[in-house]
Parts: C-alpha cells; sequence; structure tokens
C-alpha cells in the first residue's frame, strides 16, 4: 500500500519547497498538482480557447493528453507528448489555469490522473483539494498557510532577488484575489480538510516546516495507522 502525504494551502504558502524537501528526505516522489492544471491551461491558450467559454473548455480539456514523468527525481510534465515543465510558470499560464482549474471536466481528468499516480507510488502531493478531494483517506494531511502580508512579502523579495522591481501592496491585493477565487469556487474549494494539522508558516524557517511535517508522517506510522485506507 502506498504511503501518501496531502499538503494544502493557498497561493504562496511556500507548499512546492516543504513538499519537495519532505519528499526527498523521505525517499516519497513529490507530486506538483498546480503544474498539471498549468499545462491544461497552456494547452487552453495555444488552441485559443476562450477563458469565458465553459463548453470551450470542456471541449478542448478532452484533446489534451497530461502525463508525469521523473528526471533526476524531479517531476516533468508532458503534454501530448512535448515536455512543458519549462514553460509553466508565466503569468498568462497561471490566470487561465485559474480560471480552467475551476472546470469541472478538467478537475475530474485531472484528478483521476493525480489518484493513479498516488495509488503507485509512495507521494508527497501539493495543492488545493488533495486532502479533501482527491486522497481523502491521505496519512496525513497538512493545510500549510501564513497570513496575506508575509506570503505577499516572500513573493517580493523573490521577484527583487531576481531583479523584478515590483509594488508590495499590489502583490497582496493579487494574494488576496487569488485566495479569494480559490476557496470560493463551487468545485474542490480550497479548505482545510477536518483531519488535516494546521500549520501556519508566517513565523516559522522552510526547515522547521519540513521538519514538522516529518514528524507528523513518523507519528502516524508509529500510531500504526494508514492499514485501513481505502
Ligand atoms: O499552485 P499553482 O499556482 O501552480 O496552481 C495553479 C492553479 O491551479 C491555481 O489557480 C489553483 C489551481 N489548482 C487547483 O485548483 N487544484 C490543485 N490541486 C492545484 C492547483
Amino acid at each position: 500500500m502506498s504511503y501518501q502525504i496531502a499538503i494544502d494551502g493557498p497561493a504562496g504558502a511556500g507548499k512546492s519547497t516543504v513538499a519537495k524537501a519532505v519528499a526527498k528526505k523521505l525517499g516519497y516522489i513529490y507530486v506538483d498538482t498546480g503544474a498539471m492544471y498549468r499545462a491544461m491551461a497552456l494547452y487552453l491558450l495555444r488552441s485559443g480557447t476562450d477563458a469565458a467559454n465553459a463548453e470551450e473548455i470542456s471541449r478542448r480539456s478532452s484533446e489534451a493528453d497530461i502525463t508525469i514523468a521523473y528526471e533526476n527525481g524531479a517531476q516533468q510534465v508532458i503534454l501530448n507528448g512535448e515536455n512543458v515543465s519549462a514553460l509553466l510558470r508565466t503569468e498568462a499560464v497561471g490566470n487561465m489555469a485559474s480560471v480552467s482549474s475551476a472546470n469541472a471536466d478538467v478537475r475530474q481528468k485531472l484528478v483521476e490522473l493525480q489518484r493513479a499516480l498516488a495509488a503507485r507510488e509512495n507521494v508527497v502531493m501539493d495543492g488545493r483539494d488533495i486532502g479533501t478531494c482527491v486522497l481523502p483517506n491521505a496519512n496525513v494531511k497538512v493545510y500549510l498557510t501564513a497570513s496575506a502580508a508575509c506570503r505577499a512579502k516572500r513573493r517580493y523579495d523573490e521577484l527583487e532577488a531576481k531583479g523584478e522591481h515590483c509594488v508590495l501592496s499590489e502583490i497582496e491585493a493579487d494574494i488576496r484575489e487569488r485566495d479569494e477565487r480559490d476557496m470560493t469556487r463551487k468545485i474542490s474549494p480550497l479548505r482545510q480538510a477536518e483531519d488535516a494539522v494546521l500549520v501556519d508558516s508566517s513565523d516559522m524557517t522552510v526547515e522547521e516546516v519540513v521538519e514538522k511535517i516529518v514528524s507528523l508522517a513518523e507519528c502516524e506510522r508509529q500510531r500504526g495507522k494508514g492499514t485501513d485506507r481505502g
């Protein structure tokens, strides 16, 4: 039986950094589900899909074959045979992903892929609905968050370090807008699963958060839970 660690939380909480490090420590694979939604968004953008037309999104999404591969432990996203991993982190793709991830057909297709991966490998999977929908019986569920101000400051520092000048208040406004959209959409909105452990990383280092999650997994193993997952 595979072992599953689910990490959900809002944009900018540090999920991917933490999830990657936890996966490395435990020797599990890291599954970045946001990248799958982004690959779908890339397909929709390339095919000129109208973001406001839900029917068109549903129809077009059936043409996109998305699979995952691993190269030196790093997740690669393959879209209709092309490795698109390097093309997913743009503003345009992020915005389309934010809209198209609210579509039921898009979600159904990608949730199937996520469940299939988790069924055959030990995973640390991050996203918005992993503990609530994708892996409801995960061994460990974490809801990783931080204050909007703190998430905005981290993003600001990241951009400044890359030489991109920006306005902190605008970044915080963007983050609050994305939170609102992710938390209020009809299908699989972002929320803390009832059995998830809340970790607020506002005043924690990455190492502290990683340690916390690894120790949750160790405690869970000792309790011997995980034998009755469906
Ligand atoms: O985490 P990210 O920024 O790469 O996610 C991109 C978009 O996909 C974001 O708007 C939220 C959405 N998403 C989702 O709806 N469900 C997931 N499990 C992961 C991401």
